[in-house]
């Protein structure tokens, strides 16, 4: 697979510099699907198959885990009727990809509050999360009923609460302890983040995952995104020098 990868790309060097963890924000389905004349649910069906396309990507790549935001804290407030449409198409990704998952050693994971989703959304998730909990490629890791301040507020109030039963002592608050504390404990920081559709926001999204992150932003609506602009965006990242506030 390297082999032929090399091929597609000769400049992307597939042996070092391979991010670990690459987070994306899908922007642009409505804009996709307004300037083709189409309900905005087509243009969150269309980019169920550019998820479809980045994991395969990712895998090839030979990327660990890949967070999509799939459905933020706000989000709810879109209409009803868009938000039962983007569950349902949740649910039929699930139950479609449950298979795929399986077959292409994918382990899935979900970070928000997941608590807000209906009963059968969560339901489908926990089923496929449990299901794939053994795999070991790559992780994908859907954000949904996610919001960054949110979680930043219940891993605060959960580090009080040990305080305040006496576990810890205020001096034993560190970054890691914070790090801990958030949905996104297990998961190393992302390396690379990824926005469709030429926003310049970060949305809420890994607000202090992302601390250190190279920022990619696509012009391109995310139906449109394909692998071949996963693999342009690592080899534009195998470009950048990473110097993590040092010299
Ligand atoms: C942002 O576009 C996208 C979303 C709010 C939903 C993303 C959902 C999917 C790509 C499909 C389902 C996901 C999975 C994991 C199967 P927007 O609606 O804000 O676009 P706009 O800014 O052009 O209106």
């Amino acid at each position: 697979m390297i082999g032929s990868l090399t091929c597609m790309f000769p400049e992307m060097n597939l042996h070092n510099d391979i991010p670990r963890h690459i987070a994306i924000i899908m922007d642009g389905n409505g804009r996709w699907a307004k300037s083709r004349g189409l309900p905005r649910i087509q243009g969150h069906r269309a980019g169920a198959e550019s998820v479809r396309e980045v994991i395969d990507a990712g895998k090839e790549l030979g990327i660990e885990y890949i967070t999509l935001y799939a459905f933020s804290s706000e989000n709810w407030s879109r209409p009803e009727k868009e938000v039962s449409a983007l569950m349902k198409l949740l649910e039929q990704f699930l139950e479609s990809k449950r298979k795929d998952l399986m077959r292409q050693n994918v382990r899935l994971q979900a970070i928000g509050q997941l608590h807000r989703l209906p009963a059968s959304t969560k339901k489908k998730l926990d089923q496929v999360i449990d299901q794939t909990k053994d795999n070991t490629s790559i992780t994908l890791v859907l954000a949904i009923s996610y919001g960054s301040r949110e979680e930043i507020v219940e891993a605060m109030r959960r580090i009080a609460q040990s305080a305040v039963d006496g576990e810890i002592q205020p001096a034993d608050i560190d970054a890691k302890l914070v790090a801990d504390s958030l949905y996104t404990a297990n998961i190393p920081d992302p390396d690379l983040l990824i926005r469709t559709s030429g926003e310049l926001r970060l949305s809420n999204f890994l607000l202090w995952q992302i601390s250190y992150a190279e920022i990619f932003i696509f012009d391109k609506c995310w139906p449109d995104f394909r692998q071949g602009d996963l693999f342009d965006a690592v080899k534009e990242y195998q470009k950048r020098h990473r110097r993590f506030g040092a010299l």
